[in-house]
């Protein structure tokens, strides 16, 4: 298990060395989940038009059934139409929630934002209630910042 401040510097170090989108997602999921043994689901959602979409290879942690999202439905539609981080200790007392797992006990989603443009939301799903407290939602929205600033770079070449 890395420590907080080192999954920030392996993610800035992914994105200043990695050349494509898909690779640099991958990775980054991967970088995360590893950062915390509670981290049981990892994805990044991108926005599309009309709903968030899931690439295949862009999560880990079990094939989830909702791939793509649309901005009015879910936590995830809700975090990225809001454009706020929203925490939910308990997913079964969450009207709103989307279920991917029934081991999912607690939920975080944050936009991935920069420049004022939606480029995502990145997704984690804890098999423990409550696992995303300040101290994680700090350290994921410093992550959230980290790709979306990657992602709008890639998009606005
Ligand atoms: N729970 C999410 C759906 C995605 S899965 O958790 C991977 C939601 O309510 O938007």
């Amino acid at each position: 298990m890395t420590t907080e401040s080192n999954m920030l510097d392996t993610l800035m170090e992914l994105a200043q060395n990695t050349q494509t989108t898909d690779a640099f997602s991958e990775k980054a999921v991967q970088i995360i989940q590893d950062s915390n043994s509670k981290y049981d689901w990892v994805g990044i959602y991108i926005a599309l038009e009309e709903r968030l979409h899931l690439p295949p290879t862009y999560f880990k942690g079990l094939d989830p059934e909702h791939k793509d999202i649309p901005y009015t439905e879910g936590i995830c539609g809700a975090a990225a139409s809001q454009n706020e981080t929203i925490v939910i200790d308990d997913v079964n007392a969450e009207p709103r929630y989307l279920a991917c797992s029934i081991y999912t006990k607690s939920e975080i989603v944050v936009p991935l934002t920069y420049n004022k443009q939606l480029l995502g939301v990145l997704d984690l799903d804890s098999h423990t209630p409550a696992a995303f407290g300040e101290q994680e939602q700090t350290e994921l929205e410093a992550a959230a910042k980290i790709i979306g600033e990657y992602y709008y770079k890639q998009t606005n070449k």
